[in-house]
Formats: C-alpha cells, sequence, structure tokens
C-alpha cells in the first residue's frame, strides 16, 4: 500500500556535503524522496523545475545565506514547507526566519528524531495550508459540495448540466458519497426551485405501502382509507421528487414508475382516470444497476429512463486532497457549534486519514470528525486519537505482513465500521451477499 510519504519531495541545502548527506540518507529511509542542493542559487534553480513539498536549508552559508531563500519561496512558492537549520549560536536568526516565513528550526547538531520530527510537523502545517487554500486546485464549495478533486469536478460539471434542465437524473455512488446532496443542489440551483423537492427512501417504504405514498388515494379506495390523500407525486407538482435507493423498488413498482415516466400520468389508488403531473425525477442509487438489469432484478426500459443524465460521485479515497479540506471543513464545522476553535491536526494524524480506504465516504468522515471534536482533550489531533481500525488499515508494513485472511478480516471490520454496522450496506460495497458476509463475520 502506498504511504501518503511516498510522495512527498524533500529539498535539502547546505554548503555542507557532510550534513546533507546525512539528512538526506534519514530521510529517504524515513520514506521522503530527497533531493539535495549545496547553495541557495542551486536550491532556486532545482525549484523552478521540480515540485518541492519541504525544503530543509541551513541559515549561514557562503555566499547568500538560507533566509534569501525562506524569502524567495515565501514570495514564489506560497506554502511550500520550512524547516531552517541552525548553528547554536544564531538563536535570534531562527527567530527572524520563523518570521519570514520558515515553519520549523532545528540547531544542528541534532539526532534523528528531531529532524524527523521538525520535518513531519512543518508537513503537517504544509497540508493545512493546502487544505485551506490550495493553490492549483481551488476548493469549490458550490452548493454546500466541498472538493478541490479533479474527480469533482467532472460531477460538478455534469451538475450544471442536470440543473437547468427537465431530464431524468440518474446519481450513483457508494454510501455516503453525497448523492442526496446532489440532488438537492440540482433541485435548487434549477428553474424548479420555488416549488417542493420531495425525497421519498424507496428501500424504506414496505411495499404493500409505497403505492399509496407515492401516488396517493381516494377516500374509500381501501379499507382504511377515510380521506382522500395526495402522494408524493403530487405533493411534489412542479417540483422535483427524489427516489432514493431506487434499485430496491420491487418488479410491480417498477412497472408502475415506469408507466408515470412514459406518460407523465398518476393513477391515484381508487381513481379512474389518471391525472396529469409535472414532476422531475432525480433517482440515486448505490447499487450497479446495469448488473441488476443483466440480472432481470430492475427493468431495462426503466433504467434507460432514470439513466437519461447519469451522475457518477466518485469515492472519497479517489478524492486525493478532498479527504484533508473536509477534515478541516466539519472540525470547524462541530468545533462552532460547541463554540470552542477547531484543534488542529498532526501531521501524522492528517497522513493516516489521507491513506484510510474510507469504506462509509464523507459521511463516515464527518461522523469521526465530529467525535474526535468532541472527544479531544488535548488542544491538538494526534494519531492515538483516532480509531485503531483507522491507524491499522493504514500501516502498510502491517499489511504487507499480514496473511490474506487478515487482510480480508481487517477490510471486512473496516467496511462494517465504515457503514455503522449495517449489514445489507457492508455486504453491498464488498460485493458480496449478506449470507457470505455473515459467514466471513463468523469465520473471523
Ligand atoms: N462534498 C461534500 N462536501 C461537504 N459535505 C458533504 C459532501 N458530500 C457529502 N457530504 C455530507 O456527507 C453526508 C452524506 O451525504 P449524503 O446523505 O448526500 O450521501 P448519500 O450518498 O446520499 O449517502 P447514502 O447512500 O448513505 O444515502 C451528509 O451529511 C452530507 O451533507
Ligand atoms: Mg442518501
Amino acid at each position: 500500500m502506498a504511504t501518503i510519504k511516498n510522495t512527498v519531495r524533500l529539498l535539502a541545502v547546505d554548503d555542507s556535503a557532510d550534513t546533507l548527506e546525512v539528512v538526506q540518507r534519514q530521510l529517504t529511509a524515513a520514506g521522503y524522496e530527497v533531493i539535495t542542493a549545496p547553495g541557495v542559487a542551486e536550491a532556486v534553480r532545482a525549484l523552478g523545475t521540480v515540485k518541492v513539498d519541504l525544503v530543509i536549508t541551513d541559515l549561514r552559508m557562503p555566499r547568500s545565506d538560507g533566509m534569501e531563500l525562506v524569502r524567495h519561496v515565501r514570495e514564489n512558492l506560497g506554502e511550500t514547507a520550512i524547516v531552517m537549520l541552525t548553528g547554536y549560536a544564531s538563536i535570534p536568526n531562527a527567530v527572524e526566519a520563523m518570521q519570514t516565513g520558515a515553519d520549523e528550526y532545528l540547531a544542528k547538531p541534532f539526532t534523528e528524531e528531531e529532524l524527523l520530527h521538525a520535518v513531519t510537523s512543518a508537513l503537517g502545517r504544509l497540508r493545512l495550508r493546502r487544505a485551506g487554500a490550495p493553490t492549483d486546485e481551488p476548493v469549490s464549495s458550490e452548493w454546500g459540495l466541498l472538493s478541490a478533486s479533479p474527480a469533482m469536478r467532472r460531477v460538478f460539471r455534469d451538475m450544471k448540466k442536470a440543473s437547468p434542465s427537465n431530464a431524468t437524473v440518474l446519481i450513483s455512488g457508494e454510501s455516503g458519497t453525497g448523492k442526496e446532496l446532489v440532488a438537492r443542489a440540482i433541485h435548487y440551483q434549477g428553474p424548479r426551485r420555488a416549488a417542493p423537492f420531495v425525497p421519498v427512501n424507496c428501500g424504506g417504504i414496505p411495499d404493500g405501502l409505497l403505492e399509496s405514498e407515492l401516488f396517493g388515494y381516494r377516500k374509500g379506495a381501501f379499507t382504511g382509507a377515510s380521506e382522500s390523500r395526495a402522494g408524493f407525486f403530487q405533493t411534489a407538482e412542479g417540483g422535483s421528487i427524489f427516489l432514493d435507493e431506487v434499485a430496491e423498488l420491487s418488479l410491480p413498482m417498477q412497472a408502475a414508475l415506469l408507466r408515470v415516466l412514459q406518460d407523465k400520468m398518476v393513477y391515484m389508488i381508487g381513481v379512474r382516470q389518471p391525472a396529469a403531473v409535472d414532476v422531475r425525477v432525480l433517482a440515486a442509487t448505490n447499487r450497479d444497476l446495469q448488473r441488476l438489469v443483466e440480472q432481470g432484478k430492475f427493468r431495462e426500459d426503466l433504467y434507460y429512463r432514470l439513466n437519461v443524465l447519469p451522475i457518477v460521485l466518485p469515492p472519497l479515497r479517489e478524492r486525493g486532497d478532498d479527504v484533508l479540506i473536509l477534515v478541516r471543513h466539519f472540525a470547524e464545522k462541530f468545533a462552532g457549534e460547541m463554540r470552542k476553535k477547531a484543534p488542529p491536526f498532526t501531521e501524522r494524524a492528517l497522513a493516516l486519514l489521507q491513506a484510510y480506504s474510507w469504506p462509509g465516504n464523507v459521511r463516515e468522515l464527518e461522523n469521526i470528525v465530529q467525535r474526535l471534536v468532541l472527544m479531544v482533550e488535548r488542544d491538538v489531533i494526534d494519531a492515538a486519537d483516532l480509531p485503531a481500525l483507522m491507524r491499522f488499515s493504514a500501516d502498510g508494513d502491517v499489511q504487507q505482513d499480514s496473511s490474506l485472511a487478515e487482510a480480508e478480516a481487517a477490510h471486512v471490520r473496516a467496511v462494517l465500521a465504515g457503514v455503522n454496522g449495517n449489514k445489507t450496506r457492508a455486504a453491498q460495497i464488498l460485493g458480496i451477499d449478506r449470507k457470505t458476509l455473515r459467514e466471513k463475520i463468523k469465520e473471523h
């Protein structure tokens, strides 16, 4: 498993070849990519050709000194992290370096541990800076959806196309990826925004009730129907109906829905004449509808009617730095609700959060951050504060040493935790049926 460190590139700058050699050896061993430069001029040249996440620079060097490099980086490379190396006699200069924009300073001589600590803590700040103000990938908070990742940019583009139109939209994505948020945004940004948005959980209403809930009934249509009642479709008149978990519809209900989509007419129970409705249909699923079609569990004609404008939400683990943006967003949100300041996360904690697979996606992240903000006793959140399963699942070494069975057990546990123990959801994510999942839980 690739850990986050593999992608971090450091530039070490020192006129002493010995220091460069030590720094390079120790940090390479810690998994960083390290390039070196013997002076400020060479460093500036290197920074112009490769992307560097962190610069470790000596302060006193013969030609121009390290402070020049700090200024250059801050003026031209914005967020890049900086660790300043100083001789014991130049602490006042170190203070000045910090004021100019260095993240950490380290007095020579230093131990390997001190070096690693300075580097990880400077990278921690870098992550927070990037999460707050990414330069090349601006954070979009369009319609309450936060993202800076290319994967989500495509989603935003599709949403912009979908919003003004009347066409049916099928939103698919794993559990917790934001499907409902997307549906609401499409409705509230479109021309129907003044009319209702009516969400219906197709999996949550017993089949016997669904028809009357969706289409309504006339007084006396069946025993107990003492009043006429409008269904969700009538309620949504002029607006949008959001059919969540649409794959859970039974075949007879699929047929009824298809009729509505084809005729734009609704048959109230107990009324012979259909009534015209003007409702836009937005549907969502966390299942592979096309596969269900192949298996004969979902009507093909209905699938094509729904899938006019498909929007596919990528899982959180494919959204890069979005994890950091969302961690920060929810930390501020929940801290704000408690009228306190959001606690910062250490570099190690952020690396674990980013390496985690997030089977429950944004919802899982939201829950975890809420718990952390609520429970944290000190003023920072560190790796040790994170759930054990996260520390385990993100640790590349442990995974490489574990047997297939152990890795499987850990993955099953992680997925279950991500969906709050919901076995139906977990089985869907794992691509197995519930019976197999139960067997695996027993086995492990
Ligand atoms: N990009 C995002 N930015 C901010 N918050 C988000 C984002 N995506 C999702 N959320 C939040 O995460 C939670 C889950 O989102 P939502 O309910 O829309 O997911 P879903 O795909 O419908 O999940 P499920 O399949 O479990 O119903 C919500 O609280 C939502 O506000
Ligand atoms: Mg949902």
